[in-house]
């Protein structure tokens, strides 16, 4: 049997600055999280704005997105896309960002290899804004 699954997909900017370690830091919690609530998605960080989906069961992602608007790292969240769906487009939650210690890695690759599930939307939407991403030199 399969529960109803729901999607919420946001963007919202960065208040201040956030590092790489805070980054890590955000990204385990939420792991354990989301994984607790059968909530998967993707969270992208490109130094400037977040774009994330979170989907699963509606209660636990309208309860987590509820958490998450409410975070004072960041501001003018907007909601791009909100309703059910048939098929998880993540098979887990992770999240991508700019790593300074593997300098080498592209944002735009990393973000390409957690999209392999997704619809053409929502990779437009991830690909796009990691293109966005301009490294301080
Ligand atoms: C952009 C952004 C995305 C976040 N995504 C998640 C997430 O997917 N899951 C989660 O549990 N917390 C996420 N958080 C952290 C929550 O906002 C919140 O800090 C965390 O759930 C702990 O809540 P608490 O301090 O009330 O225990 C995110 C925070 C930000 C700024």
């Amino acid at each position: 049997m399969s529960m109803s699954l729901y999607q919420i997909m946001y963007i919202s900017t960065v208040v201040g600055t956030v590092t790489s370690q805070q980054c890590a830091a955000m990204a385990q919690m939420s792991a354990i999280n989301n994984r607790r609530n059968d909530v998967t998605g993707l969270l992208l960080f490109n130094s400037r704005r977040f774009l994330q989906v979170l989907e699963g069961p509606k209660d636990a992602v309208d309860r987590i997105f509820t958490r998450i608007h409410a975070d004072p790292r960041h501001r003018a969240v907007v909601k791009l896309r909100e309703g059910p769906i048939d098929a998880r487009e993540f098979g887990e939650w992770a999240m991508a960002y700019d790593d300074p210690a593997r300098p080498s890695a592209d944002l735009k690759d990393k973000v390409a290899a957690l999209l392999v599930q997704a619809g053409p939307s929502t990779r437009a939407h991830f690909i796009g804004s990691a293109d966005l991403h301009r490294p301080a030199a």
